[in-house]
């Protein structure tokens, strides 16, 4: 580390977008950082550099671009490898010039160290430097960091909107190759809209949670329709993979606090954030909040150390044997796993035996063209593919209230799911049941 000389290193890795992705040859595996860390100036460079390029492999987790490196007219520039699936990749791997790699997200800093992911250039968005010449992740922490450390050439956009956010995220400049200053505001999630559907399911989550619960909440609208049914709980916390701007409410409000964590007592522990600038000015600097690599943060030994750990995330489809998909829609490849399957063990394994995993959905889909789909089904659809097992699986949740899988026989199983579907698919799944058991409902 050169402490002293920062200022002239930076200065002598200063270059424009255009020349920094020249470093990429053909041939090269490329890794982003993702979510709202995704380079987007370097991105767009790249891709206007496509025609230098043949068979670049891209890898990144969750993306919230264009993705346009996935489109077909470069598919001989640019090989889209996904470890998570999302709007804009998802179609290339249905599409057939697209793959995905199924892994654990606590697993790629292991696999980036371990040589089973290897990658020649990171594409990173920091902070700029502080008085000392260090960047700062500020809004992801999961596999940026080890990706930095592994990959042969690290480029990075330097852009003023990335907060400074504590635990590991300090990059200094000397790990940098290529530096590119490129302020643009950040991406920005909504809070999603909270219906009736989602209300019950919060209220019937937020009865498993009792005062002192430390929470792991996944993506979509479920998380933040638990944490509105919490304002009169007390001494709440969060080690969570990821966090939206919904527990700002709450930390205001004073009840998540993380007084009575068991582990990083008095902070809340993430290792992305994906809300809106009110969720990266309250990151800004704070304290309570720290970013840590999720090897670490999704490891079920580490989450297991929470006294009373509670993890909530959603599912595409559940079977009546409790098998949970969430990363499919029958051959398709949706998202990925995540932190999902790590967590359901994590808070099984709580070491005061008290952990609590809930899968939570609202029981039916509609699709555009009006189809009604059960989430709940006999059988998962042909080609999907199983994320939480039915050996892990728990607390399952709908809008029609809470079915536990845990101890329950497959018949016993599946009858309280059939409870807890909607209403106009329950004697259609009875009848399915007579057949699925061989016995009668
Ligand atoms: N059959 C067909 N389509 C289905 C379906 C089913 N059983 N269930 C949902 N869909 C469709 C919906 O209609 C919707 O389609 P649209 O985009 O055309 O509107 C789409 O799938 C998304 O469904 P939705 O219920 O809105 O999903 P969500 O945003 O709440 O996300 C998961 C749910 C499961 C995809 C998401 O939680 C996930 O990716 N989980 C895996 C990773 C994870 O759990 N990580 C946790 C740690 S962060």
């Amino acid at each position: 580390m050169d402490w002293k000389n920062w200022k002239e290193i930076y200065a002598s890795r200063l270059c424009t977008a255009e020349e920094a992705v020249q470093s990429i040859k053909s041939g090269d595996s490329v890794i982003f950082g993702h979510c709202i860390s995704e380079p987007t100036g370097l991105i767009d460079a790249m891709v206007a550099n496509a025609d230098a390029y043949r068979n670049v492999a891209i890898s990144h987790m969750v993306s919230l671009g264009k993705g346009e490196y996935t489109k077909p007219e470069y598919k001989d520039n640019f090989t889209f490898k996904g470890i998570f699936c999302g709007a804009g990749t998802r179609k290339c791997v249905a599409d057939g010039h697209g793959d995905f790699i199924p892994v654990y997200f606590s697993d790629v800093p292991v696999w980036m160290r371990n040589g089973l992911l290897n990658f020649d250039v990171c594409m990173v968005m920091l902070s700029p430097p502080d008085e000392r010449g260090y960047c700062n992740l500020g809004v992801e922490s999961g596999y940026t960091y080890q990706a930095i450390k592994s990959a042969k050439t690290v480029i990075a956009q330097i852009n003023e909107n990335v907060p400074v956010a504590y635990g590991d995220t300090f990059v200094h400049v000397s790990e940098l190759d290529k530096i590119v200053e490129m302020n643009m505001p950040l991406f920005e999630q909504a809070p999603p809209k909270i219906g009736e559907v989602e209300k019950a399911i919060g209220k019937y989550c937020a009865s498993l949670i009792e005062d002192g619960s430390t929470l792991q909440l996944g993506i979509g609208a479920i998380p933040d329709a638990v944490l509105a049914e919490l304002k009169d709980r007390k001494h709440l916390g969060i080690h969570s993979e990821m966090i939206a701007d919904g527990v700002i409410d709450l930390v205001e409000a004073g009840v998540i606090d993380c007084s009575e964590k068991t582990l990083h007592n008095g902070k809340m522990i993430v290792t992305f954030l994906m809300g809106t600038k009110r969720l990266y000015d309250f990151a800004h600097k704070n304290p309570m909040l720290e970013l840590k690599p999720v090897d670490y943060v999704n490891n079920p030994a580490v989450i297991a150390k929470n006294n009373k750990m509670v993890s909530i995330n959603s599912a595409l489809q559940v079977d009546f044997m409790g098998q949970v998909v969430a990363c499919t829609i029958g051959k398709k490849q949706f998202s990925g796993v995540g932190g999902q399957v790590d967590f359901v063990r994590g808070a099984a394994m709580a070491e005061d035996g008290k952990g609590v995993s809930i899968i939570a959905m609202p029981s039916i889909t509609t699709k555009k063209d009006g189809t009604v789909i059960s989430k709940i089904t006999p059988y998962i659809d042909e080609g999907a593919a199983v994320t939480t097992n039915r050996y892990d699986v728990d607390y399952i949740v709908t809008e029609y209230g809470i079915a536990r899988m845990k101890g329950k026989t497959l018949k016993e199983r599946a009858r309280a799911l059939i409870e807890i579907a909607h209403p106009s698919v329950r004697e259609e799944l009875a009848k399915e049941f007579e057949v699925r058991f061989n016995t009668a409902y």
